[in-house]
């Protein structure tokens, strides 16, 4: 090392304190400093400052719609940077696939969604990599963490679709694939703690970046998730739709009293659920339990009467519980089933909630025991109704009732049923969630077309009123969807103030009850002329609402689009992100 100072740098003085230390230290400390000093928390690194070799870089990639395998990808990478290894966090929806040729390391945490399908971000990167023509993956070592919900038919097939091409196209494994359940937290951990003496130290530990934020114009970081979410109190709560109609819409109002609660229009709230009180009373009852008995939720003390209201899923029994309830209870036939088939079992599942199960079967558990094997509430998602930019302290959500046949009876809703009956100064605990991919252009010139059915409005109401902050709106046209015109014209006022205010260019809805051979893509269909005109323009679509009714949509518009253009034209739109889509 030379003795002379890089004036440039640092000063006489400086120099003369560092020079001796640096030339004391060996290689491997001269290494571990330099990542050391690369670390962020020294305000120096950036993608390209990292020293080590790309090659020796583990890439943590996840696909993911509700944060999880986000989560968990990072949770990855700091275990990473513990043990000396350089890692980087990539998104899935951000990555091409020809990046894969250059890894040496990859570590895939992708969840499944829709019905069966890749997280909708992923859908380019999903299809590139199942594609005829992708380039071989030689040299590739690889890991997949699968996340999915075992109610759901195809359980985590994303994750194993992506573990069989990876090793297809000549990747080595370097541990089985996991797939984790709702409760994924554990056998996450467990997976990681397999997975970690398999991955290369870095001669030099450097800190992991995560790239995607370099691709995301998101707010700052939000501080409440679901782990740590907000309490807020109701302020509004009243039917949109007729009220004595079977499953009503409600508008809701929720006080936002902090300023760092990062929405956009586009984005949803997460909202977690608190079970019903006769459900809880009727585990309760079946188990003989008292809910005064303490109990521990994530290192937490609580009663279990809070567990079973606040934390844990009454309705949908896991084959965990399944084989923990067998061990519990005497039933000789329960115990046939957990020993039998996993396809009978998924049917027996399929068939009974957890109350009808611990009915059937009774036992008397310990309570920590039955808190152990409930699986976790999951939160549910409600689009933001309202734009933050305007009512900068509200937070509105459109709300339908929910409710499900379930052999001979009708099962409600959880989620819907616990907000519907909330009332003005009641509280509820959220946390703000991130749709990237069904947010307003970044160009704000372009047409928009947006088409809604029910409650798909929500998301549309917060775009028109940042729409109306701006000097030039766009041309927007809106195209809703309901049952009846008189009762359930949602939002119908806002509606004709922007078209009486020119923020929307053109109105137009379809009451099926009124009108019941009109379908949702009429009004488009009808307006060939006008829709094609607009897409020449760059317009954006958006579908937003119930699957089914949405699908059937966009199969009617991709149907007419290409006959009229070219084969592939739909799908080009899709591949360009000018079909952004918000379906459940
Ligand atoms: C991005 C996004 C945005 C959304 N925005 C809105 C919105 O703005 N407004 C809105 O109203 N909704 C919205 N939703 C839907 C919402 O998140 C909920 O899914 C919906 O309200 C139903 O919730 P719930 O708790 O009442 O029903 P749940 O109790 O969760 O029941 C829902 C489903 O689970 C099934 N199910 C439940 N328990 C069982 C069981 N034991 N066995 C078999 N099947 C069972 C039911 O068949 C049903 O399909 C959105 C969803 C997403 C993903
Ligand atoms: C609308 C919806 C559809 C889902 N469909 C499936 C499915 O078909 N198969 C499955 O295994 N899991 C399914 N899941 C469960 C998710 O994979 C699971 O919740 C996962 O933890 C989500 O991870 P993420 O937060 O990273 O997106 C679905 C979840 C939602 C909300």
């Amino acid at each position: 090392m030379t003795a002379e100072v890089p004036t440039r740098l640092f000063s006489e003085q400086q120099w003369r304190q560092l020079f001796p230390l640096l030339n004391s230290l060996d290689q491997s400390q001269r290494l571990w400093l330099s990542g050391y000093l690369a670390a962020p928390e020294w305000g120096a690194a950036t993608a390209t400052t990292v020293v080590a070799d790309t090659a020796e870089r583990v890439t943590i990639a996840y696909g993911t719609e509700t944060d999880n395998c986000k989560r968990l990808a990072h949770q990855l990478e700091a275990r990473c940077r513990e043990a000396g290894i350089a890692a980087e966090v990539v998104d899935l929806a951000q990555t091409r696939v020809r990046r894969l040729t250059k890894m040496k390391y990859l570590v895939v945490i992708t969840a499944t969604h829709g019905d069966g399908d890749p997280p909708e971000p992923i859908t380019d990167f999903y299809e590139n990599l199942n594609a005829d023509d992708m380039s071989p993956l030689k040299g590739l070592r690889f890991a997949v963490l699968a996340l999915g919900d075992s109610t759901y038919e195809n359980y985590c097939v994303t994750g194993q679709i992506i573990d069989q091409r990876l090793e297809a196209l000549g990747g080595e494994r370097l541990i089985p694939r996991r797939d984790c359940d709702v409760d994924f937290a554990q056998p996450a951990d467990e997976w990681m703690t397999q997975l970690l003496p398999t991955l290369p130290r870095a001669a030099a530990a450097t800190p992991a970046v995560d790239h995607s934020a370099a691709y995301s114009s998101a707010p700052a970081a939000a501080s409440y998730s679901k782990d740590s979410p907000l309490e807020v109190e109701v302020l509004a709560n009243h039917s949109l739709s007729h009220p004595d109609r079977s499953h009503p819409i409600h508008h809701l109002e929720l006080e936002l009293p902090v300023a760092d609660f990062p929405l956009l229009p586009g984005d949803a709230v997460g909202v977690l659920p608190e079970n019903p009180p006769q459900l809880v009373a009727s585990i309760l009852d079946a188990t003989g339990l008292s809910g005064e008995a303490p109990v521990v939720v994530d290192d937490q003390a609580m009663s279990l009467v809070e567990a079973l209201r606040i934390h844990r899923d009454l309705t949908i029994p896991s084959r965990g519980f399944l084989s923990a309830w067998a061990a519990l209870s005497d039933a000789q036939w329960l115990q046939d089933i957990n020993a039998g088939e996993a396809k009978a079992q998924r049917e027996f599942l399929r068939q009974h909630q957890v109350c009808d199960l611990v009915r059937r079967a009774p036992a008397r558990p310990e309570p920590q025991a039955l808190v152990d094997a409930l699986r976790p509430q999951q939160p549910r998602l409600y689009d933001l109704a309202n734009c933050l930019e305007v009512n900068e302290d509200e937070l509105h959500l459109t709300v339908k009732a929910f409710s499900y046949p379930f052999g001979e009876r009708e099962e409600i809703g959880i989620a819907t049923t616990f907000l519907l009956d909330l009332q003005p100064g009641d509280s509820l605990r959220i946390y703000p969630h991130r749709n990237a991919r069904f947010q307003l252009p970044e160009n704000t010139e372009l047409p928009l077309i947006l088409v809604a059915e029910g409650t798909g409005i929500a998301p549309y109401r917060a775009f028109l009123q940042a729409l109306a902050q701006r000097a030039t709106p766009p041309p927007c046209w809106l195209v809703f969807a309901e049952q009846q015109f008189e009762e359930d014209f949602l939002y119908q006022t806002d509606l004709q103030k922007a078209l009486a205010d020119k923020v929307l260019t053109s109105l137009d809805s379809v009451f099926y009850s009124d009108e019941p051979r009109r379908q949702l893509a009429d009004p488009l269909l009808d307006n060939a002329e006008r829709l094609n005109d607009w897409l020449a323009q760059g317009a954006h679509i958006y579908l937003c609402g119930e699957k089914d009714s949405l699908d059937v949509c966009e199969a009617r518009l991709q149907e007419q689009l290409d006959k009229n253009h070219s084969e592939g034209f739909w799908k080009q739109l899709s591949k360009d992100k000018r079909v952004h889509r918000n379906l459940y």
